[in-house]
C-alpha cells in the first residue's frame, strides 16, 4: 500500500506539467466509491499527498493568482483535512479546505472577506460556458472554523464575463433582505435570485452536490446526496437565464452586514477563522444526457 501510494505520487509529480495521468491506472489504490461516467471538461478533484505548496505555482488544478487575499498565497489558505473522502474522490483525491482570515481581501473590496477557487482551464468564453455542462462538488463543515450564518456566504457560482450577475449561486447563511429562517440552509439560486433547491446544512456528513446547466436551453437541473448515497435529481429542469458566458468560482465569499454597499463597505468581525471543505470537484460534459450519480 505504501509502496504504490509513493509510485503514485512520483508519478503524479512528474506528470502535473503534462496531461495528468488517470488515477486509476497508475495506482493500486481502491477505485473511487463513485467513477465518473462523463467526460471530464475541467478536474479540480486533488491528488492525496498534494502539497499546499502546489497551489501558489502554475498547476492543473487551479489559477494561481486568483482569487484571494492580496497578501496571502493559496497555501496560506488551503488546508487539507482529514476524515471520510467524499463519494467522487474515494482513495485517490483529498479532501480541500478553503478558509477566511482578516486578510482575505481581494484588492480594493474591503466589505467581502473572500477566497475562490477557479478551474485552471477555465475561460469566460470556453467550454464551460457552452453545451449541455455539470458542476460537481461536495461539501462538509469544519467544526473548528465554523461560517457565521448571521451572514451571507457565496460558495460555487458562476459568474458572467461581464461581472454584473452570477447566473447560479451556491449560498448559506442569512440573504441580506431576506428572512433569516432559512439561514441554516444551503440555497441554490439563479441569477434573479429565485431559489431552485434549498437543503439544511449537515453538521459532519457531507453533501453532494450537481448542477447541470443546459446553456442551450436555459435549463438547471439540480441532484443532490448526503454521505456516500447516489446522487438524486431533486429539482429542475427549471427555467433560469444562464446567458453571458463567464466563469466557475468554488470557495467562500463572505459578505458584511450593515450596509447597502457591500464590496466596499459594513461589518465584519475580526479574528475571523473559517472554513468550507470541498470534495469531489470537476465538470463533465451532459451533452448526451450523461450525469454522474
Ligand atoms: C456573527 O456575525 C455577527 C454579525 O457580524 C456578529 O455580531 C457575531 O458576533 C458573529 N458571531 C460569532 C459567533 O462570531
Amino acid at each position: 500500500m505504501q509502496q504504490a501510494l509513493t509510485a503514485f505520487f512520483i508519478l503524479a509529480g512528474s506528470a502535473f506539467a503534462a496531461p495528468r495521468p488517470q488515477a486509476s491506472t497508475t495506482s493500486s489504490a481502491p477505485a473511487a466509491t463513485a467513477s465518473i461516467k462523463c467526460p471530464i471538461v475541467f478536474d479540480g478533484r486533488v491528488p492525496v499527498g498534494t502539497a499546499g505548496t502546489f497551489f501558489d505555482s502554475s498547476n492543473g488544478l487551479f489559477n494561481p493568482d486568483y482569487v484571494k487575499g492580496n497578501d496571502l498565497k493559496w497555501s496560506d489558505i488551503l488546508k487539507f483535512p482529514t476524515g471520510e473522502a467524499s463519494r467522487f474522490d474515494g482513495a485517490e483525491y483529498q479532501a480541500v479546505e478553503v478558509t477566511l482570515s482578516d486578510k482575505s481581501i481581494f484588492q480594493q473590496q474591503k466589505g467581502f472577506r473572500r477566497a475562490g477557487l477557479q478551474f485552471i482551464q477555465d475561460s469566460s468564453t470556453g467550454p464551460g460556458t457552452t453545451g449541455v455542462k455539470t458542476l460537481h462538488f461536495s461539501v462538509r463543515q469544519d467544526t473548528a472554523k465554523p461560517l457565521n450564518l448571521t451572514h451571507e456566504y457565496l460558495n460555487v457560482w458562476h459568474e458572467a464575463a461581464d461581472y454584473s450577475a452570477d447566473q447560479i449561486m451556491f449560498q448559506t447563511g442569512q440573504i441580506i433582505g431576506k428572512s433569516a429562517s432559512d439561514k441554516n440552509n444551503f440555497k441554490i439560486l439563479d441569477r434573479a435570485g429565485k431559489s431552485l433547491y434549498s437543503v439544511a446544512m449537515e453538521k459532519t456528513a457531507w453533501q453532494n452536490f450537481a448542477i447541470k446547466l443546459d446553456y442551450s436551453k436555459n435549463q438547471v437541473q439540480i441532484y443532490y446526496s448526503v454521505g456516500q448515497n447516489p446522487l438524486k435529481s431533486v429539482a429542475g429542469p427549471s427555467s433560469a437565464d444562464l446567458s453571458g458566458q463567464g466563469q466557475f468560482q468554488m470557495g467562500i465569499l463572505k459578505k458584511p452586514t450593515g450596509t447597502s454597499d457591500v464590496v466596499n463597505a459594513g461589518y465584519q468581525e475580526s479574528k475571523l477563522n473559517e472554513g468550507q471543505i470541498y470534495g469531489g470537484l470537476f465538470l463533465e460534459d451532459s451533452a448526451s444526457g450523461c450525469v454522474s450519480l
